[in-house]
């Protein structure tokens, strides 16, 4: 049984409900966090809170807890499920209040949290993407709650057969639907800026502290869909994927059409950083 936690309560998944009138059923005003658990422990935790504040901050809503009272939270739900890797997945919304679009003048945040086993990947095999036009908004930073745009992509991928779309927007790729970018170009990493086109994922932020720690050279630029369709190597990052390569790119193959070189010794510097983090 999975065990939830909802405005203050610990409770099974199914038991969790929430009133009709909440804004984050009514308008999707709400941001979310998806926290890797491994053996019990939570990845890189700091940086996904800041994140959280960095949202929260965005929509003008108080973050409602402290750092202190988070982590107590996801020890205690990461316990009461069982341990082991999980993921966590954190949404608040702005509450429960009649439908009026300007902000409630007082209202209570609704909190919720569940937890779900979590397999990490293991020596990837390759996962295929497709391109889609970004038609995304211009607040991609927020990690907001609102994804249909973000679903739409995601289901036109498995229609094809694929596992991610990566976005096109005037002409550069910006992310994924739900993941960050890199390619291999003459040698040479280059993932897009953090602006306000993509999330700034933590993953992303990972991959860039191990590349640097290991002296490879990378850029954080624009990557135009033609540099992106002659790429080397094309991978994806997120908290779920890690650092995953991608051998087929609208149905092309991508370099060898085989996880690239470079990938694998990324996805070793990723390992050997989780190990370093939980044996701090
Ligand atoms: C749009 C988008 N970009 C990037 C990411 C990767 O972020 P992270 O590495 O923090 O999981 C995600 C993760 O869900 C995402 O939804």
């Amino acid at each position: 049984m999975t065990i939830a936690y909802l405005n203050g309560e610990f409770l099974p998944l199914e038991n969790a409900k929430i009133s009709v009138l909440d804004r984050g059923f009514i308008f999707a005003d709400g941001v979310y966090e998806v926290i890797p658990v491994y053996q019990g422990r939570c990845f890189e935790l700091d940086r996904h809170l800041q994140r959280l504040n960095n949202s929260l901050n965005k929509i003008q809503l108080a973050n409602p807890l402290s750092t202190n009272q988070w982590q107590t939270l996801f020890t205690e739900l990461i316990e009461k499920n069982g341990g082991g890797h999980r993921s966590i997945y954190l949404q608040i919304t702005r509450g429960v209040a009649m439908r009026d679009h300007k902000f409630p003048s007082t209202v209570t945040p609704t909190i919720l949290l569940w937890s779900q086993p979590f397999t990490p990947p293991t020596m990837s095999s390759g996962l295929k993407a497709i391109t889609c036009p970004d038609t995304r908004w211009l607040h991609c930073d927020i990690k907001s709650i609102s994804l249909l745009a973000n679903v739409l992509f995601r289901q036109q991928a498995a229609m094809a057969g694929a596992d991610e779309a990566f976005l096109i927007r005037e002409g550069n790729v910006t992310e994924g639907a739900a993941s960050n970018l890199f390619i291999v170009h003459h040698g040479t990493v280059i993932t897009p800026p953090k602006n306000q086109f993509i999330l700034a994922g933590i993953s992303r932020e990972v991959i860039l502290t191990v590349m640097k720690k290991a002296d490879m050279t990378y850029r954080e630029e624009n990557i135009p869909e033609t540099m992106l369709r002659q790429a080397d190597e094309i991978w994806l990052s997120s908290s779920l994927r890690e650092v995953s390569p991608v051998i087929t790119l609208d149905g092309k193959s991508v370099g060898t059409g085989k996880p690239g070189k470079m990938w694998l010794q990324v996805w070793e510097l990723f390992q050997q950083y989780k190990k370093e983090y939980f044996s701090l």
